[in-house]
């Protein structure tokens, strides 16, 4: 290991410690929600700081509305300034109901059940705990930590001695989707084990790095190996809903680690073209690594989907280089700047000038069989490319597959793919070879909302699903198939759809058969857009911490739940109602909606990023991002019947963490939850971490937890 002398970094003008991350230092505070400038700048390359990449000007479904909101401003009174629209009816009485008594909800005793969708519990209050908190009656495990051994032969985790072969080996770092599924073993029964299948979204080197340990590109070189993806075998724990990753490697036959040299099938119409070939890869038809792969979904095929979100940041141009001028557009439209990591020092094929097809190979929805180890994960150019935040995969009434996708990104847009063949049940080798060719061949679609006025004292309207192309015919006018799915947002642009306050997790609940997406924040909604119905708020109440006063702030802080029903309930219709059922913030913050639930019985939530089910129905929602002083969290919410939009909190994970994940599992017993960047806070480093979470060790190790009721 060699040390680095300071040096100085280029963007602030400021200097870097001895050894310390390739990347500039940030400035300290907060951001859009309670989000740390740390986050951005690691996570999405500082998105908000780049100039809106949809310039588009279309989208306002609802021009009128906004223009009588202009002129009829907001409410009166407490409501001055939260940039409500102007609503009658339910809503608006909502709006202007009684401050919360309690907005943490009623208490209750020990829960007496351990399911999780029908148990009573205290809410969990707002705090700013170095943990996670549970209510009281449950528990939770740590199951796997970044670092942990996933293949046989890891080392076991040194911080001080970590290595790009070591990270290959062992659990990546900031953990995002979780998904679980049975191991299905002829041979031998093991119904005690499932697979964990989790995606390691992005790295922070001020965090993972002692000073002076490692030479900036050893810093480099790791950070990449901490990126990609882990299957990991896990068994029954002695409670009920607890588990526990199997400790002997050996033993394991599906353990895996996806990691930035792993070799991915690109398939679909695209796959081949000429956009996607580079030096080492001249068909187009092989990528090495997925990227930033943050959310995801597990389809009822036994597959699993990640999402490549934020892949823009990982290419440099160097200096003096210009951006290949074919690209102008779309590298503008994706936020592809050549302001990388450095990566390029590493691995030649990150350098912009050199490779500028390189980063068409990134930014699709990945398709990954935790049964097969040794089969080569795939990326299906079918879905189009964007910021994929994940996919989630429901049927049509006659078997075809749908998958439900969000592009996260400020006024980007709502996604929908149908198969063109439907789904073979059973457990055939045959069946399960055609079902992982269904997201080969179909439509993409993409969403436009209109609304229906905000007199009847509702943000809700119809829906259309516009066709961008199937696998042979574009329908967008001068592009061809491979245009849209290569360029898909310049695609989507010209058909007009709705510009989204940054679409995360869409998914269909598979009990109503409705679909949710979480539309977690927008800063500039107001400013750079246009409110509609769909998109309401022009500013919104917030906190600086627990317990101060509530002040608006301009834009949508807290986020809403944007609820979408088939017509005819059926996934494969090309229209659909909707309603934001969820109007996120402070239950007393005036703006805010619990698809009128009393507001005094319901938790303050803020910035909704991933949606869970259990099998009864529930919504369970993630956040990122807390605009309301509060630690991230998970909640519960029903969708029908009197506790329709009743946000209760079920646990908060660690200072400086999001909640990522979550999955309700094992009849509703097990609540699974991956803890993304605990101590990633500004300032933070790693002799001075903000959080020691999980406690294991003097710094922080994103980890996946598992809640469950404590018998
Ligand atoms: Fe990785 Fe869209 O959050
Ligand atoms: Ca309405
Ligand atoms: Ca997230
Ligand atoms: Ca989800």
């Amino acid at each position: 290991m060699t040390c680095t002398p300071a040096r100085p970094v280029a963007s602030q003008g400021i200097t870097a410690p001895a050894g310390r991350t390739l990347l500039p230092l940030t400035p300290t505070g907060t951001r859009h929600g309670g989000r740390s400038f740390m986050t951005c700048q690691y996570r999405c390359g500082n998105a908000c700081d780049h100039p809106e990449p949809n310039r588009t000007g279309h989208g306002h479904v609802q021009d009128e509305i906004a223009k009588a909101v202009a002129r009829r401003s907001v409410l009166k009174g407490a409501a001055a300034g939260s940039g409500v629209m102007v609503l009658g009816g339910t809503l608006a009485a909502a709006a202007v109901a009684p401050a919360a008594a309690d907005p943490t909800g009623p208490t209750t005793a020990r829960p007496v059940s351990g399911d999780l969708a029908t148990a009573a519990f205290t809410p969990v209050r707002p705090n700013r705990r170095d943990a996670v908190v549970t209510p009281s009656g449950f528990d939770h495990d740590v199951v796997i930590r970044w670092g942990d051994g996933v293949v046989a032969g890891a080392p076991a985790f040194d911080v001080r001695r970590q290595s790009p072969e070591a990270a290959k080996q062992q659990f990546g770092y900031n953990c995002d989707y979780v998904g679980v599924l049975p191991l299905r073993d002829a041979k031998r029964d093991r119904k005690d084990r499932s697979l964990l299948v989790v995606n390691h979204e992005y790295t922070d080197e001020a965090l993972m790095f002692p000073a002076g340990v490692y030479s900036d590109t050893e810093i480099t070189a790791i950070a990449m190996a901490n990126h990609g993806m882990s299957v990991v075998e896990i068994r029954r724990g002695s409670r009920a809903g607890s588990w526990r990753r199997v400790k002997s490697l050996k033993k394991t036959r599906h353990n895996r680690r996806v990691h930035i040299d792993t070799a991915f099938v690109l398939d679909g119409p695209a796959a081949g073209d000429e956009r996607l070939r580079t030096s080492a890869d001249p068909s187009g038809t092989t990528v090495l690594g997925t990227l930033n792969n943050c959310a995801g979904g597990t389809t009822p095929w036994g597959t699993v989907l990640s999402g490549e979100e934020n892949f823009n940041q990982y290419f440099d141009l160097p200096s003096g280089e210009q951006l290949d001028q074919r690209y102008t557009d779309a590298y503008a439209r994706y936020g592809i700047t050549g302001s990388g990591r450095g990566w390029s020092a590493v691995d030649p094929r990150f350098d912009l000038a050199a490779e500028p097809h390189e980063p068409h190979r990134f930014g699709w929805v990945v398709e990954l069989d935790p049964y097969e180890p040794d089969e080569a994960p795939v990326k299906h150019t079918m879905l189009g490319r964007f910021k994929h935040e994940g996919a989630n995969v429901a049927l049509t009434r006659d078997g075809r597959a749908v998958a439900y996708m969000g592009d996260d990104e400020r006024g980007d847009y709502l996604y929908k793919f149908v198969s063109r063949d439907s789904m073979r049940t059973g457990p055939s080798a045959r069946a399960r070879r055609h079902n992982k060719t269904l997201l080969t061949a179909g439509t993409l679609y993409v969403a436009k909302l209109v609304g229906d006025g905000t007199e009847d004292g509702q943000y809700d309207g119809t829906g259309e699903w516009l066709p961008l192309c199937d696998e042979t015919t574009s329908f967008v006018p001068g592009m061809s198939v491979a245009d849209v799915l290569l360029f898909t947002r310049l695609a989507a642009d010209k058909l007009a759809p709705t510009r989204m306050d940054r679409p995360e997790d869409v998914e269909p609940n598979p009990v109503n058969g409705k679909v949710y997406a979480a539309l977690t924040n927008n800063s500039q909604r107001g400013s750079t857009f246009q409110p509609d119905e769909a998109n309401p708020l022009t500013s919104s109440m917030v906190r600086s911490s627990i317990g101060a006063p509530l002040t608006p702030a301009a834009g949508n802080r807290n986020g809403y739940v944007l609820e979408m029903t088939p017509a005819g309930s059926d996934h494969g219709a090309g229209t659909f109602t909707w309603d934001l059922m969820l109007v996120c913030g402070d239950p007393e913050a005036p703006e805010t909606y619990f698809a009128g639930f009393d507001k005094s019985q319901v938790s303050p939530i803020s910035c909704p990023d991933n949606v869970a089910f259990d099998d009864r129905g529930n919504l369970w929602i993630s956040t990122d991002g807390n605009a309301l002083g509060s630690n991230d969290g998970v909640f519960r919410v029903p969708v029908t019947g009197a506790e329709r939009g009743r946000v209760t909190q079920f646990l908060t994970v660690p200072r400086g963490a999001e909640a990522c994940g979550p999955l309700v599992a094992d009849d509703n017993r097990s609540l699974w939850v991956a803890v993304q960047h605990p101590g990633e806070v500004d300032g933070a480093t790693f002799e001075d971490q903000a959080s020691t979470w999980p406690h294991s060790d003097d710094f922080p190790r994103p980890s996946v937890v598992v809640a469950f009721r404590d018998r």
